[in-house]
């Protein structure tokens, strides 16, 4: 398939640079350099550009706390960001900041013409004040007790117990998290970006596309900015008051960009920083007929940033906008959102201390597709794919016949091959257009499985054909060269189809072909007549010991890294000597527990067990036993025909001393400090708690 040469710039969001990267972040970077490397292999003139995003608050916080300049802190910030990519093998073509000369630039430029479109006023808003630290405050830095349910400490969006939204006016008790000090309200004055006067534009760029080329957006990212557009677009603070690491506004001492706003500048002024230094036309890229594309690859909680304010600011300032957002959903582990506690919580060095970064990326790849929804790690499923395709299906093919090239043909492939080989791998190339269609759409789980049904069939030749005993037949020396031959060139293809994905691998297996980089039409020619090297092993198996080790790594770094926290946030803790609340479940999952009200019957100590007491449980005409935890905090004589709370429909454990059929519901720490729940006066054994 013949086509002409595109020309497109792609990017992936910012990474905050007051944080690392986990693997949650590794989901978007490995999915657009899968996708770019998928260009570039096309012969497409295809760029990949990102930054760090360094400007607000977070970051001038943290450094103070840190006691560098922010400056030394996005340094620092930027290394360990730019290794931990380079490790898992994303290959930008420019790694910038947006705390650049190139940004500002930009940025201020795009707000000055946006301001003389007359799209941007001035006007005085009320926001929280930190007196003592003498600064406005972010919504977010601002914490009290939960109108609803009166948790303390919950942040002025919502609260995390009880999940209640509502705005930061409604917390009870306010405070600022930076100093501890009561916010005040103040009055200040901002500049303000009027988004509705852009209504009808946007409208139609995220139907039409640009230049009506068609929607932007994939279907249910369109249906959400409907109903953003329903409710009505509401114009956008695009200011900050100092203190405020960022770009200040020429004419307007003490007030500064919101980062938001330089924020996806930083796309455009890391491309004119790899423009400068390659001698490529910048202009021809974003002026607003340039027949570039442009693709923004983010997560679907950036939607309104990269869909209303960007298209937005760049047609209204004279730049061209973007042709495509591809919106990924959230990383999941195990089924459930990533958690600290579990170990689940996987910043991206822990994983490289135990995994190969190209696993992750297998994986990835597996599970992705061109939909919003949210991918699951499942570690057990992810040794699985590893072990059963990557490993035993593909890296095999090549395990089990290049030995034979190498001892028996002096390392060369045979010069022809017979009519059944050929047809064979005529069907290996003529799935290459398939393939590409696959990663174009960024359909890359369907063209993982594709790629593994062609790596199935290799193997059935194998099986079939039996090289390892055709090397044992007299006279046989030919065919197994053919035949070998023939699960090269399997190979070959297998790896051309993987290398977007797998990219060090591919190398290795060039290398070991001593052939040039595959691009995407070498899926035309075979490998013939060719002296190929050694084999060196390519791959081993996952260990279950590597993933155990590494969700024990990661829960210790993350404990270690909450005690690391800041000087308000140790404050907090200390306030609440309780373990954090959990995971959200939802009612379904509660309503799969079954509780009752339970009378204690008997008690008595365990011979051999020091916390256990042995109790007799009435549920209402059933009795239980059940060993409890609670020795160190009740006498059996003092439990005694008490009421108390079971868990009854928890599977009975086989214990050393019997079988505990349910559990007893006991708050506290422990040793001295556990109390047993009791249901209030009236209640009977056997009443289910709802
Ligand atoms: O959500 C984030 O992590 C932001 N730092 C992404 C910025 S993307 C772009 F707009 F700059
Ligand atoms: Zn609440």
């Amino acid at each position: 398939m013949s086509q002409t040469k595109r020309q497109i710039l792609v990017t992936s969001a910012l990474p905050y640079a007051n944080g690392h990267i986990h693997l949650g972040h590794l989901v978007e970077y490995i999915q657009t350099d899968i996708w770019v490397r998928f260009q570039k292999m096309r012969g497409h003139e295809c760029y990949y550009v990102c930054a760090d995003d360094t400007h607000g608050t977070p970051v001038m916080l943290r450094a103070e706390q840190e006691g560098i300049s922010p400056d030394e802190l996005i340094a620092r910030m930027q290394d360990a960001h730019l290794a931990d990519f380079e490790a898992f093998h994303i290959a930008f073509d420019n790694y910038y900041s947006t705390n650049s000369e190139e940004n500002r630039e930009l940025a201020l430029g795009m707000f000055g013409k946006l301001r003389e479109a007359g799209l941007i006023v001035k006007r005085e808003t009320e926001h929280y004040y930190d007196p003592e630290r003498k600064m406005f405050l972010p919504d977010r830095y601002i914490k009290g007790e939960c109108p609803k349910c009166h948790a303390q400490d919950q942040y002025g969006d919502g609260c995390e117990v009880c999940g209640a939204t509502y705005s930061t006016t409604d917390l009870i008790n306010p405070r600022s998290a930076v100093s501890g000090a009561r916010p005040e309200r103040r009055k200040t004055e901002h500049f303000f970006f009027r988004l509705n006067e852009c209504a009808a534009f946007l409208q139609d760029w995220m139907r039409n596309g640009r230049d009506g080329h068609g929607s932007p957006l994939q279907a249910e990212m369109l249906h959400k900015l409907q109903e953003w557009f329903e409710t009505g677009l509401m114009d956008w603070e695009v200011s900050r008051d100092a203190p405020y690491f960022g770009f200040e506004i020429p004419g307007a001492p003490g007030k500064y960009l919101y980062v938001w706003l330089d924020a996806p500048v930083g796309y455009m002024a890391s491309f004119k920083n790899l423009c400068t230094r390659k001698d490529i036309d910048f202009d021809a890229w974003w002026n607003p007929h340039s027949e570039t594309e442009l693709y923004h690859f983010i997560g679907k909680d950036i939607l309104n940033f990269h869909a209303l304010f960007w298209p937005a600011t760049l047609h209204f300032s004279g730049y061209r906008t973007p042709d495509r957002i591809c919106v990924h959903g959230f990383l999941t582990v195990n089924g459930q959102k990533m958690s600290k506690s579990r170990g689940t919580f996987i910043m991206a060095r822990t994983y490289l201390q135990h995994l190969p970064p190209e696993y992750l990326r297998y994986y990835f790849a597996a599970k992705l597709n061109d939909r919003v929804e949210d991918i699951d790690l499942n570690l057990e499923d992810f040794m699985a794919r590893v072990n059963s395709n990557l490993v035993g299906k593909y890296i095999n093919i090549a395990s089990r016949s290049a030995g034979f090239i190498s001892k028996r043909f002096e390392g060369r492939l045979c010069s022809e091959l017979p009519n059944e080989e050929i047809v064979l791998l005529g069907k290996l190339q003529a799935a290459a257009d398939e393939i590409a269609d696959l990663y174009e759409n960024r359909r890359f789980s369907e063209a993982i499985r594709r790629i593994m049904a062609l790596a199935d069939m290799a193997n059935e030749f194998i099986n079939e054909t039996r090289p390892w005993e055709v090397a044992k037949q007299e006279g046989g020396e030919q065919r197994l060269h053919e035949l070998c031959t023939a699960n090269i060139n399997m190979f070959r293809l297998l790896t051309l189809y993987l290398k977007p994905v797998l990219p060090q691998l591919a190398a290795k297996v060039e290398d070991f072909l001593n052939i040039e980089p595959l691009d995407w039409s070498s899926s035309k020619n075979l490998l013939l007549d060719h002296l190929i090297n050694r084999y060196q092993h390519l791959a081993k198996r996952i260990e279950q010991k590597q993933i155990d080790a590494m969700l024990a790594d990661s829960r210790q770094t993350m404990q270690a890294d909450k005690d690391a926290q800041s000087p308000a946030r140790h404050a907090d803790r200390q306030q609440h000597a309780h373990p954090p609340i959990a995971e959200t479940i939802g009612i379904d999952d509660f309503a799969r527990i079954d509780l009752r009200v339970a009378r204690i019957v008997e008690a008595r100590p365990v011979e051999g067990a020091d916390k256990l007491l042995q109790l007799t449980l009435d549920i209402g005409g059933e009795t239980r036993n059940v060993f409890a935890g609670i020795k160190s905090a009740y006498t059996p004589e003092q439990l005694q025909g008490r009421l108390t709370v079971m868990v009854a429909n928890l599977a009975p454990r086989k214990m050393r001393f019997g079988v505990s059929e349910g559990m007893v519901l006991a708050a506290g720490p422990g040793g001295k400090e556990l109390f047993i729940l009791e249901p209030d006066q009236g209640a009977q054994p056997g009443m289910k708690i709802k």
